[in-house]
């Protein structure tokens, strides 16, 4: 390491005043982290005084175009966090938001047709099954709000052709935790766009900005952590090169044919939510 380099990160370290007013020492020890590792990156990559400038114009850049979030998607960041975050418990893990839920539309039957009669695409029946992850019993009463893309991988508030709040439903779980949707497999779709500053980074990287056909859904239930998580396909070629890595074994469910509805495709789902405190 070089030795000014490294005087400059102790210079540094020694500034956090722990007994200064106003001081958050919990918040000093995690800047201390931070501290070290942006110092061993500037030796590692020898960044000059121009180099770093450039960094934080283009992070700026990032910033303006309102891609901080997609930056720690591509980046694994987000996973990464999500996947520390766990208790390690029997919980479904939590999954990546997205930038396109709606928590207030409006709550309709259980079973909730998605898809209107006449949305293209295979049709698909989700029917899952809530329970208390500490003692595996049906929790009723909760309420599960759905969002999904069409077939084409369009989300409804990002294409005029389709009606407001189309495949998006809210529903609440039958007395044994059950609840049953009607819809149609959407498609995967292209993130973000390719002349923004996260997306000529990714061109530079060979990365692509594919992300695997899902249904995105969060659970709710007082006295529960809320779980927003996703749905993705067993069998999708996109699965393997998801942009943002969050094609977990876990979400990754087989659509079976349907046993009683000719040309459906059935998915199961077993949901476990986790008491709030724990
Ligand atoms: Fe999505």
């Amino acid at each position: 390491m070089n030795q000014a380099a490294n005087t400059t990160l102790v210079r540094a370290l020694d500034a956090m005043c722990a007994d200064a007013s106003g001081a958050d020492v919990a918040l000093q020890a995690k800047f201390a982290v931070a501290l070290r590792h942006f110092h061993a990156m500037l030796d590692e990559l020898q960044l000059t005084d121009a180099e770093l400038y450039r960094i934080a114009d283009w992070l700026k850049r990032v910033a303006q175009e309102d891609e901080l979030v997609m930056l720690c998607d591509m980046m694994g960041l987000t996973m990464h966090a999500l996947d520390l975050a766990r208790s390690g418990g029997e919980a479904t893990a939590q999954n990546v938001t997205g930038p396109f839920p709606k928590d207030n539309v409006p709550e309709g039957n259980n079973p909730c047709q998605l898809a209107s009669q006449d949305e293209p695409g295979q049709r698909l029946e989700v029917r899952g099954q809530v329970r208390d992850a500490a003692t595996g019993r049906a929790v009723p009463g909760a309420q599960v709000i759905l969002w999904q893309p069409n077939q084409y991988g369009r989300y409804e508030n990002e294409d005029d052709s389709q009606s407001a709040d189309n495949l998006r439903g809210k529903l609440r779980c039958d007395e044994a935790g059950g609840f049953r949707v009607y819809t149609i497999r959407p498609g995967g779709y292209i993130v973000g766009r390719e002349d923004t500053a996260v997306g000529v980074l990714m061109k530079a990287l060979g990365r692509n900005r594919e992300r695997a056909p899902h249904i995105h859904y969060r659970v709710l239930h007082p006295g529960y952590q809320t779980l927003t998580s996703q749905i993705y396909f067993e069998g999708d070629p996109a699965n393997p090169v998801d942009c943002i890595f969050s094609t977990i074994p876990d979400h990754i469910v087989p659509a079976q044919p349907h046993p009683e509805r000719d040309d459906w495709q059935l998915v199961t789902l077993d949901i476990a939510i986790e008491p709030a405190g724990q």
